[in-house]
């Protein structure tokens, strides 16, 4: 079988609402790579059971994730849109891969640290395993490239470190060392509250982040209750270096506005935070407007969003399952 020079596979956790960090640090991006490469976009419901879900709203948040990545303009005529596990052969390479990573590897992942917290043996063992699982959405299609926000670094470096491995266990040059794409001004958007936390889904208030499904008013009113410090803005990059959460209003402003945060303050250089929080908002508003509007309108269509989850689905298996079927040649498996 034939390598493809440029695949590409990212995913997102079906939990919950997708947020400001996620379309900024990810999402955009798997759009605008669409036209240069092959594409494969996935809602990871297996990962999101590594803590526990309640299965009537992982369903419908599972369809309402795959309606805001078409809303943000995932085009699946020419991207490969499905839920995870709908592919088998993700799990099935998952477990392979099991058995290549090394103990030693999964307690280095800072993420697994971070979920779990002070009660590590509650954790379940799928939550430990989390990123032989994400090596594997990737490797089983082969892809080459991984865009993704700053906080899945590590797990790329691991997914590399276990294809690797593999290739050198089996005398094989089967697996591609994909490389993670970390693209843009905001690859880690940090918490509106507090700069030192990153934004996230499963932060107790939703003050923390802007949702692409928060309408006009909410978002308004989440930038102007957005924590900052007293001074004026800098007039350049170095003066943000201890603001986190200047910096972190910047930086969301520059990549909105596909400018650099230098750019951004040549303009604001000495304005107060009440006029630039009012252009944020006007900018954020008008960004997001048009995804939240397109996201209404398919959320009144689950049957199309299910069409597009189904065809992608199979699409996704025609690549995957040939491919499993050749790793398990590879690693001695009977196939009578
Ligand atoms: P998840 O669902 O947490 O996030 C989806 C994507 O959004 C990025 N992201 C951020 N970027 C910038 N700032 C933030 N505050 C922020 N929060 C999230 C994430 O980096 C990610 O790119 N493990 C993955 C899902 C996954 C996956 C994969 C990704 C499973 N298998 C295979 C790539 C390839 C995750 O939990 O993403």
């Amino acid at each position: 079988m034939t390598k493809p020079a440029k695949r590409i596979l990212s995913g997102v956790q079906p939990t919950g609402n997708l947020h400001l960090g996620n379309y900024l640090g990810a999402l955009r991006n798997w759009v605008r790579l669409q036209q240069e490469y092959e594409c494969f976009y996935c809602l990871v419901d297996l990962h999101a059971i590594t803590v526990q879900q309640d299965p009537a709203a992982l369903r419908t948040s599972t369809r309402d994730g795959a309606a805001a990545l078409l809303a943000m303009g995932v085009d699946p005529k020419t991207s490969v849109l499905f839920v995870q596990s709908n592919v088998a052969a993700h799990a099935e390479l998952g477990w392979i891969f099991n058995c290549v990573a090394r103990l030693g590897w999964l307690n280095r992942m800072t993420q697994f640290k971070e979920k779990a917290g002070k009660n590590k043996e509650q954790a379940t063992v799928g939550l430990y395993v989390y990123p032989t699982l994400m090596a594997a959405d990737i490797l089983i299609y082969r892809a080459t490239h991984v865009p993704v926000g700053d906080d899945q670094r590590q797990h790329l470096e691991l997914t590399r470190d276990i294809a690797q491995s593999f290739n050198s266990q089996y005398g094989v040059e089967y697996f591609p060392l994909p490389e993670a794409l970390i693209l843009g001004e905001a690859t880690r958007v940090m918490s509106l509250r507090d700069g030192t936390m990153k934004m996230s889904k499963s932060d107790a208030s939703d003050y923390t982040r802007i949702n692409v499904s928060d309408s006009s008013d909410l978002i308004a009113q989440k930038i102007r209750k957005a924590r900052t410090d007293a001074e004026p803005l800098p007039g350049d990059p170095k003066g943000l270096e201890t603001r986190a959460e200047a910096k972190n209003l910047v930086g969301i402003f520059a990549a909105l506005a596909d400018r650099t945060p230098a750019d951004v303050l040549r303009d604001y250089d000495g304005a107060q935070f009440s006029k630039f929080k009012e252009d944020l908002a006007e900018l954020t508003i008008a960004k997001l407007g048009p995804i939240n509007d397109e996201l209404r309108r398919l959320n009144a269509d689950p049957g199309y969003v299910d069409g597009i989850l189904r065809d992608g689905a199979e699409r996704a298996r025609a690549v995957a399952d040939p491919i499993v079927r050749e790793v398990q040649e590879i690693v001695g498996f009977l196939r009578p």
